[in-house]
């Protein structure tokens, strides 16, 4: 008999609840590369106010995410929160245009989950928004994702990161 096992992993999303900021706050530090920034854990980030802006005090009116993994193991998040021009985040556009963020476990990257949870964020944020802004940075292979699912680049507007950054502002516009 053959004794090898399929593994069969099964894609669980759903909506970001308010007991996922934990979650989220390991997600933010994946997706802002804080590790790169000196910050050992995300805790850290609360007292970084250009990131903590993206999550602190989660799940706010207006706040929308969406999470996934295997069923029992989160493995991703995509989130989008509304910052207007006085809290403005690194890819500011409007203060009617919340701003992305998104990331992965580092072992779930290039699995398809980013798309999964992009595709089902976008089909939510497009029943409540204008669209949606992001900052990414021009080496960052997710730029193939937000431009396979239609976001453009437009002027920069937000925070300046650093002095010399090749951050692009991206746009996908609902209407
Ligand atoms: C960006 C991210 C959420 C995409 O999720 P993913 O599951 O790796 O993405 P998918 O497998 O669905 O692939 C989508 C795209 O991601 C890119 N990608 C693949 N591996 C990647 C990796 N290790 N890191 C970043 N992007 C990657 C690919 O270019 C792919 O685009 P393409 O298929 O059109 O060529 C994930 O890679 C990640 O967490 N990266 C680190 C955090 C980050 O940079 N977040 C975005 C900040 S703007």
């Amino acid at each position: 008999m053959d004794s090898r096992k399929a593994v069969i992993m099964v894609l669980v999303l759903r909506g970001a609840e308010p007991h996922d900021e934990p979650f989220l706050w390991a997600m933010l530090y994946e997706a802002s590369h804080a590790s790169k920034r000196g910050l050992l854990e995300p805790d850290q980030l609360r007292a970084v106010p250009e990131l903590s802006r993206y999550l602190e005090g989660w799940a706010e009116a207006g706040d929308l995410g969406v999470v996934g993994g295997d069923g029992e193991e989160l493995r991703g998040a995509a989130w989008v929160r509304l910052l207007d021009k006085a809290n403005a985040g690194y890819g500011y556009v409007a203060d009617d245009i919340p701003e992305l963020a998104i990331a992965t476990i580092p072992a779930a990257r290039g699995t398809g989950l980013g798309t999964a949870l992009l595709t089902r964020l976008l089909a939510d944020a497009a029943t409540r928004y204008p669209g949606i802004c992001l900052s990414v940075d021009a080496g960052n292979p997710a730029r193939h994702l937000y431009e396979r699912m239609g976001f453009i680049e437009v002027a920069r507007a937000g925070l300046i990161d650093a002095p010399g950054s090749t951050s692009k502002t991206m746009l996908l516009r609902f209407t």
